[in-house]
């Protein structure tokens, strides 16, 4: 039978992590459909990263668990590394080498044959529109560059789901878009599934068709950006107005917070 759209190819159940006594996912199910490009909401803490790392087997679940797929987390753990690729929240590219060479490693990584592993990479310079910077050290790229750069790593295989952690956050306006630009793309050709956390609320409500909100540990609301708005009560509700409503939280200082305490360090910095 024919995949259509409506398949779930994620299915969380139970999902649950315990850091000693302290609870940091606490019994999550929810599902994703294959295609969906899927937010996921919560302040700091909520649990985000967290399940994320459960979900691309990094982190082995106290309880519960999830399917990717055909696969499940716990007993299919290299079948889900073959269908998903992960881009982390703190940088993990190599500054050191060329864009190329970071690319080259993922693609040594994930077993591509070796003749085709130049023109996939090829291929993916020219998607994300740095192929004239093949040959630069990436310690010399800005913000965005890294962050498509990561995204490009992360898609050397083709993978089914893209799991991605805080994509754009420490990015300027127009970085911003132009990841968002690349990754709608990657949904739209290859019906790639997204799975996103962000803090920015604009770009869950702009490519989001579904919101999930994490708050300490549990599900607080699921469902498409209207739907929850209209849970809200409020007139011309935003996602702003939802992730308030859902967590209790004021964003405006969970924002400012978060720039503080976790803008990416650039390679540039470190390099
Ligand atoms: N290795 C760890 N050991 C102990 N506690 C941890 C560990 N990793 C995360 N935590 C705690 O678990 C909770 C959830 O963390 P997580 O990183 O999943 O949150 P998050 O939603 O991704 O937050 P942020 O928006 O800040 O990235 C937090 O209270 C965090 O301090
Ligand atoms: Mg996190």
């Amino acid at each position: 039978m024919m995949a259509s759209r409506m398949d779930p190819i994620i299915q969380v159940d139970g999902l649950t992590k315990n850091y000693g006594k302290f609870t940091a996912v606490n019994g999550i199910s929810f599902s994703v459909n294959k295609g969906e490009i899927f937010a996921f909401l919560g302040p700091n803490g909520a649990g985000k990263s967290t399940t994320i790392k459960m979900l691309i087997t990094l982190l082995r679940p106290t309880k519960g668990g999830a399917k990717i797929g055909s696969f499940d987390i716990l007993t299919d753990s290299s079948e889900v590394r073959r269908i998903i690729g992960y881009v982390p929240q703190m940088v993990s590219v190599d500054g050191s080498l060329s864009a190329y060479d970071n690319l080259m490693l993922m693609a040594r990584l994930y077993d591509l044959k070796a003749k085709e592993r130049k023109g996939r990479i090829n291929e993916i310079l020219e998607f994300l529109n740095l192929e004239d910077k093949a040959s630069v050290l990436v310690k010399n790229f800005s913000g965005g560059m890294v962050r498509k750069l990561e995204i490009g790593q992360a898609f050397v295989h083709n993978p089914l789901v893209l799991f991605l952690d805080e994509p754009t956050a420490g990015l300027d306006p127009v970085a911003k878009k132009s990841v968002w630009g690349h990754l709608v793309d990657l949904n739209k050709k290859f019906g790639t599934t997204i799975f996103f956390t962000t803090h920015n609320m604009d770009e869950a409500e702009d490519a989001a068709t579904r919101v999930t909100i994490i708050n300490q540990g549990k599900i607080s609301a699921i469902g498409t950006p209207a739907e929850l708005e209209k849970r809200t009560g409020k007139k011309n509700a935003t996602l702003e107005d939802v992730f308030i409503f859902f967590t209790g939280d004021k964003l405006e200082e969970q924002g400012n917070f978060k720039d503080i305490k976790e803008t990416r360090r650039t390679l540039g910095k470190r390099g």
